[in-house]
């Protein structure tokens, strides 16, 4: 595999992705063939931030392939609550394990990382912005529940502009010919730019809903998401966006009968629990992909690791990024790092657009 670190599923190849998903549908029918695939490693998980699947399910991932597990998934008990800089973490846990998997409450964290890492870096969430192996989890459970990729008309529903999950699934799916793409948000959960012109540059088909009910029945994929709370600048805004979509059996009587419904967990108030019985509903059996998913991303990264320190990089404009939720915000000597669109200037952290 090409890819050293997985910031966002961009960076693996299109050929290098469908092999992974093959090979996670191997590891799903023989787990047995690999217990020891990574005898003698080590992961690291950085959890800056709370997580129950995404981290247990990397564990999971390295446990059953023979590795080992250290990290921290309370920033308190580590050294970062002595005030020390993500570059000096991330600089000393890379000389103890052969691969990091990080989480952080702001974007571009794991980008960061990366660029003082001398192994791997996986991005675990990093804010509002990717989860590149939720997606890979979200296109390992299409592939093996839906049996394609492509000609899907795909529904995502709920809090689409701070969803990272939902940012990383529409950019891998947009890459597919024939997807057909329903946002369905209230228009203050718009997806953010930076998404749309990915729909865009792929000449996808795509459109706004804010009726769930309207649209249903249209779609062959439904991705619910809480609306992320933690994201929010005040309680009143998100008490103002709870609870607006929820699918309960009867929207569900309205949908096609192949239709799959996926949702990355945590669910809240969005889903009403009457559809888990609902042989369309594959939340839970997602959760089970994801561990292959995981296993065949940890092997072929581990298989083709360099370990060294990366060249360091400088900064490509004088400017800073504005985003306040962006890891540059705290992380001051971060080179500043932007890429142009047209005639925006977008952060490299956070893609986030500033004036020019
Ligand atoms: C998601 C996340 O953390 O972004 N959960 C997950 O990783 N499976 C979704 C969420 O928190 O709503």
């Amino acid at each position: 595999m090409n890819a050293r670190n997985i910031i966002d599923l961009e960076q693996i190849s299109q050929s290098d992705l469908d092999e992974i998903i093959r090979f996670a549908g191997v590891i799903r029918e023989n787990p047995s063939y690999f217990i020891d695939d990574c005898h003698g490693n080590i992961m690291a998980t950085l959890f800056y931030e709370p997580s129950t699947r995404t981290q247990m399910s990397f564990q999971t991932a390295m446990l059953r392939l023979g590795g080992k597990l250290i990290g921290f998934d309370d920033p308190g008990n580590s050294s970062v609550s002595k005030g020390e800089s993500l570059k000096d973490t991330v600089r000393v846990i890379s000389n103890y394990a052969d691969i990091i998997v990080i989480r952080n409450s702001f974007e571009g964290a794991a980008l960061a990382a990366s660029m003082y890492s001398r192994c791997p870096v996986i991005n675990a969430g990093d804010g509002g912005h990717l989860h590149p192996t939720q997606t890979l989890t979200d296109l390992v459970t299409l592939t093996y529940e839906k049996g394609r990729l492509d000609n899907l008309t795909i529904g995502l529903c709920g809090d689409n502009r701070n969803g990272r999950t939902v940012h990383s699934l529409i950019k891998s799916l947009a890459v597919y010919p024939g997807n057909r793409f329903v946002l369905i948000s209230t228009p203050e959960l718009n997806a953010p730019r930076y998404v749309i012109d990915c729909l865009e540059k792929h000449g996808c088909d795509y459109s706004f809903s804010n009726n769930l009910d309207d649209v249903i029945g249209d779609l062959d994929v439904l991705y619910m998401t809480r609306i992320q709370k933690e994201r929010f600048a005040s309680n009143a805004e998100y008490q103002a966006q709870k609870g607006v979509f929820v699918l309960d059996a009867k929207k569900l009587a309205h949908a096609k009968p192949d239709l799959r419904v996926l949702h990355p967990l945590p669910r809240v108030d969005e889903i009403a629990v009457e559809v888990d019985d609902d042989p369309r509903a594959k939340y839970f059996e997602q959760t089970e992909y994801g561990v292959f998913a995981r296993m065949a991303l940890i092997i072929k990264m581990l298989e083709s690791r360099r370990v060294c320190l990366p060249d360091k990089v400088e900064s490509t404009h004088d400017r800073r990024c504005d985003n306040m939720r962006c890891i540059t915000q705290t992380e001051l000597y971060l080179p500043n790092l932007f890429y142009e669109v047209g005639e925006s200037l977008l952060c490299k952290y956070c893609d986030h657009a500033i004036e020019k």
